[in-house]
């Protein structure tokens, strides 16, 4: 296999390069390390062992949705480990011009999976450019101006491409009718989330108890990222404060450090809540006068916050805007 990981993706500027090492230590390595999703995981093996059988270099284009921090990065690993094959990641954002999506196409070797992150954000123009290279793996290229301008018609070997969204309904039809499946990554049950948890716990050569790990995974929003952000932070303390054992003890004076409340909600979460709730008498309110008063940016409420708050009942999308709900008064009351 030959990695070819080009690292065009945004990190954020906490993420230290420890936790990026440990993160990539937690990934799991193969299928039967992979907890969860397990309809998605039965249909991708199809996918890629039906196009094995058929003697074709790859499986047809695969679209990933669902909230932020399920794994579709995970996943695409994965996939590309299964195929046996290189992997090129990006994302959305990160191509701003034709000329780099061209360059990024033109550099695929036959077989390659190409990872795009966040793809609904890709400008029109690099979109447009990709139907052909998607359905025929011909790009057309314009080169030259003015009257020299003259489109190149290349082949480009054949890949897979591995979508993935946060926003399904921001992609167009044309982009997402090229994809040959479109899998929804589900938010992981508590009893996932704690295998994830006691995995984790032991890559990582830390003792943990039952209860701490149940604590762990109450707060974890019901995403292995943020579960396994979670654990290296109480590990964290438990090598300071303890001696480098996870007990409730633990694990509670982490939480009441960081600030991070029983349904895992953090500063931010709040901030969005009391807005609604402070400014605009519990709501209803558009999302860009809350991101407006909360100081917040639009696309972050929606695509990391909203979501959660959406899923506990905290937060009701209507018509006329979101609405704070009775659940979420009690939660900040306590
Ligand atoms: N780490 C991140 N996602 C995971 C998963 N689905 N299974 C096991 N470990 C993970």
């Amino acid at each position: 296999m030959t990695e070819k990981n080009t690292e065009t993706k945004k990190t954020t500027p906490e993420q230290v390069e420890e936790d990026r090492a440990l993160d990539l230590a937690l990934r799991p390595k193969g299928w039967d390390e992979y907890i969860g999703q397990k309809k998605a995981k039965q249909n991708v093996q199809i996918m890629i062992k039906a196009a094995e059988k058929r003697g074709e270099s790859c499986p047809d284009h695969m679209l990933f949705h669902g909230n932020s921090g399920l794994g579709k990065t995970t996943l695409a690993y994965l996939i590309a480990k299964e195929m046996n094959a290189g992997i090129r990641i990006t994302s959305g954002p990160a191509i701003k011009k034709s000329g780099e999506l061209a360059a990024i196409l033109t550099n695929l070797s036959e077989g390659d999976v190409l990872f795009i992150d966040e793809i609904h954000r890709l400008n029109k123009v690099c979109e447009e450019m990709a139907y052909p290279v998607l359905e025929e793996f011909n790009l057309n290229l314009m080169v030259g101006n003015g009257p020299m301008a003259r489109t190149v018609d290349l082949n480009i070997p054949r890949f897979t491409l591995i979508g993935a969204t946060t926003q399904l309904a921001l992609l167009s039809g044309p982009l997402r009718n090229r994809f040959g499946a479109t899998f929804r990554l589900k938010p992981y049950s508590k009893e996932e989330i704690e295998k994830i948890i006691r995995r984790s716990a032991e890559i990582l050569g830390v003792k943990i108890d039952e209860e701490s790990i149940k604590d762990i995974a109450e707060r974890s929003r019901f995403t292995p990222r943020v579960a396994n952000r979670l654990l290296k932070r109480v590990r964290d303390f438990a090598e300071v404060e303890g001696d480098g054992t996870i007990n409730p003890k633990i694990t509670k004076k982490t939480f009441d450090s960081l600030n991070i409340d029983e349904k895992g909600l953090e500063s931010g979460d709040i901030n969005i809540l009391t807005t609604i709730m402070e400014k605009f008498d519990g709501g209803p309110a558009g999302i860009k006068a809350i991101a407006a008063a909360a100081n917040e940016n639009k696309d972050t409420i929606l695509e990391i916050y909203e979501p959660y708050l959406v899923q506990i009942g905290f937060i009701k999308r209507t018509s006329r805007g979101r609405i704070a709900t009775e659940k979420a008064y009690n939660h900040l009351e306590k």
